[in-house]
């Protein structure tokens, strides 16, 4: 535990950035952080540092028999990870549909995951509604929702203030209670992105959880196959920093008993 999700209505927005950048911080804190990508686009391994032509992955391989374990990867982070996997569309649709009539395929070994008391999984999610985040949902301890300060972001802000974008029931209810909203690529100098984030904080109060800005250093350090959080004077670095503290201390989660950082690997 605990399990913390990053979502959104909207792709493009900095989703894997975000969840990349602080499964990093919290695993350089000395936490013990396994980070599962659930999007076909299999790109959490890009931003943590693991090699292309690695196309195996957990949620590719769900329903095989082959155990999670298995497909766990070690990052120059410290980070411990599960790609998704590359796979082809047919197989694609063929996860979601397993995952509609048997989410327990998924929800199983999450659980199984959770059960180390000290461990910290990051989830990275395909844009949108989806099958697998869907199944995770009523287990996240914080569903990280991240959007852009633009106009195309600005009319999702009362999809995620109401929990619509979470779905319905009591379940959706309760995930909406662990809910926060990151809005990213801020420009301060910028009348719409300040627009957006007024709008956001009127929507959402303290449910805005963080605020990051727009800076060419973080798409720069991708293609450079690093991470802003390792760019010295990188602004969006700093507001990442922020983040990750501020989910700790939303979670109420203690520092490591240790100050190194460790893999959930075993040799
Ligand atoms: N704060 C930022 N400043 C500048 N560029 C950013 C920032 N955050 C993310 N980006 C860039 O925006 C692009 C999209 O980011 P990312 O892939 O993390 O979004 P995503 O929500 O995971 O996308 P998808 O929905 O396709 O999974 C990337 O090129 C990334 O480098
Ligand atoms: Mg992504």
């Amino acid at each position: 535990m605990p399990l913390i999700g990053f979502t959104s209505p909207k792709g493009g927005v900095g989703k894997t950035t975000l969840a990349a950048n602080v499964a990093a911080l919290l695993a350089a804190r000395g936490h013990e952080v396994l980070a599962l990508d659930l999007d076909p686009q299999n790109a959490l391994q890009i931003h943590l540092g693991r090699p292309l032509r690695d196309e195996d992955g957990f949620m590719a391989g769900l329903g095989s028999g082959a155990g999670w374990r298995e497909s766990l990867r070690r990052t120059p982070y410290g980070v411990s990870l599960l790609p998704h996997g590359a796979e082809e569309p047919r197989r694609v649709l063929g996860i979601s549909h397993l995952l509609m009539e048997r989410p327990e395929t998924l929800v199983d070994p999450v659980r199984e995951m959770l059960a180390d008391p000290d461990r910290i999984i990051i989830l990275d999610s395909a844009p949108g509604p989806s099958p697998a985040m869907s199944a995770l949902l009523p287990m996240l301890d914080l569903c990280v929702m991240v959007l852009l300060a633009d106009g195309g972001s600005a009319s999702l802000i009362s999809q995620v203030s109401s929990g619509h974008f979470l779905g319905r029931g009591t379940l959706a209810a309760r995930a909406l209670e662990r809910s926060l909203l990151v809005l990213n690529q801020v420009d301060l100098g910028s009348p719409l992105s300040e627009a957006v984030l007024g709008c956001a904080q009127a929507a959402l109060g303290g449910r805005l959880a963080g605020v990051v800005a727009h800076d060419n250093a973080v798409s720069e350090a991708l293609a450079d196959r690093r991470l802003p959080v390792e760019v010295p004077g990188s602004r969006a670095a700093d507001d990442l920093a922020l983040l990750a503290e501020t989910l700790l201390a939303r979670l109420g989660w203690p520092a490591p008993k240790a100050a190194t950082s460790q893999s959930v690997l075993t040799d």
